[in-house]
């Protein structure tokens, strides 16, 4: 099986099938945001499994982030599609690390049998938005939306607030203007803090189909550490989910990101699932 380094429309949407009969019979995407916008591009490396003419199972490997996805045709797993999936992906990527979303047991088992061993721990957290009243923002800072002339701020701040995240550190112009090319894009869903020295954090949040909203990155630069911003922001982006009409609202976190996750539970948030990245385990 070799490696693709762009995928054909009928192959991307071969496999964005696959993907939705994943989903449908697993109850949680085998892909995720950054893997479904990367089926379009040629930054990442893609596998096809296949039965005669019909795509059953895929693999991409993203180098920016150092991790790769995998996922087989609910109806046609324990044939060792999977296992030829990834020893496709370890001929060409050494000691690749693979995500588990929702970390099921198959996927339990499969990563026990390719000698994989649990890395990290990426939490899915969720609560209802009520209209609990939003905490008081300090003298000499504005909440404000995203506008053009914001992009080189934002993405200065998001670089100095997660320099040490594995993704969310390495995030570009060009993935922030992907992401205004998506229909869920909306600048007044993107909210900023600023003080006299500038754009200090963000609460960019997301609209999901149907009643869900995310916190999709909430910020805050080091030098307004401890003024109180994440709680604000938060609150601030949770009201202007539920003036979207949202009800429920979700967020990804890592599980080691003690401050963050506490934040999250002080604010009503608790964990539903857990994704989990397997890693070679090593040999001493
Ligand atoms: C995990 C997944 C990729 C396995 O694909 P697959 O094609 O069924 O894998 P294989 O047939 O190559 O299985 C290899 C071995 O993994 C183990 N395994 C896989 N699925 C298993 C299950 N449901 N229960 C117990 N063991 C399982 C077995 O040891 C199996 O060998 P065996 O069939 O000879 O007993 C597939 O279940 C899937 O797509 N899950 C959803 C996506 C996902 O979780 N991906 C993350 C992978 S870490």
């Amino acid at each position: 099986m070799e490696p693709l380094s762009s995928l054909s429309g009928r192959q991307r949407a071969a496999v964005s099938a696959l993907a939705a009969a994943a989903e449908a019979a697993d109850g949680v995407a085998p892909l995720n945001e950054e893997a479904r916008l990367q089926l379009g591009r040629e930054d990442a490396l893609h596998w096809l499994a296949t039965e005669g003419d019909t795509v059953v199972g895929y693999a991409q490997w993203q180098p920016t982030n150092a991790t790769a996805q995998l996922f087989v045709h609910p109806g046609h797993r324990r044939a060792g599609h999977g296992t030829s999936l990834h020893t496709a992906l370890v001929a060409d990527v050494a000691e690749p690390a693979l995500w588990a979303f929702g970390d099921l047991h198959a996927a339990q088992r499969f990563a026990a049998s390719r000698d994989l061993v649990p890395a990290r721990g990426l939490h899915i957290m969720e609560r209802a938005i009520g209209d609990a009243p939003g905490r008081p923002v300090p003298d000499g800072v504005t909440l404000r939306p995203f506008t053009d002339a914001d992009t080189d701020a934002f993405l200065a701040v998001n670089a100095a607030a997660f320099a040490d995240h594995p993704e969310q550190g390495h995030f570009s112009a060009d993935d922030l203007a992907n992401r205004r090319a998506e229909d869920w894009w909306d600048p007044a869903g993107l909210i900023l803090a600023e003080d006299a020295e500038g754009v200090v954090g963000f609460h960019w949040t997301k609209r999901h189909p149907g009643n869900t909203g995310e916190v999709y990155v909430l910020g805050v630069h080091p030098r307004g550490a401890g003024r109180g911003l994440g709680g604000i922001l938060l609150d601030a982006g949770l009201a202007h989910l539920a003036g979207t009409g949202a009800t429920r609202v979700i967020l990804y976190v890592d599980a080691v990101n003690a401050p963050a996750v506490a934040l999250y539970e002080r604010s009503g948030f608790a964990v539903f699932h857990t994704d989990t990245l397997y890693r070679p385990a090593t040999r001493d």
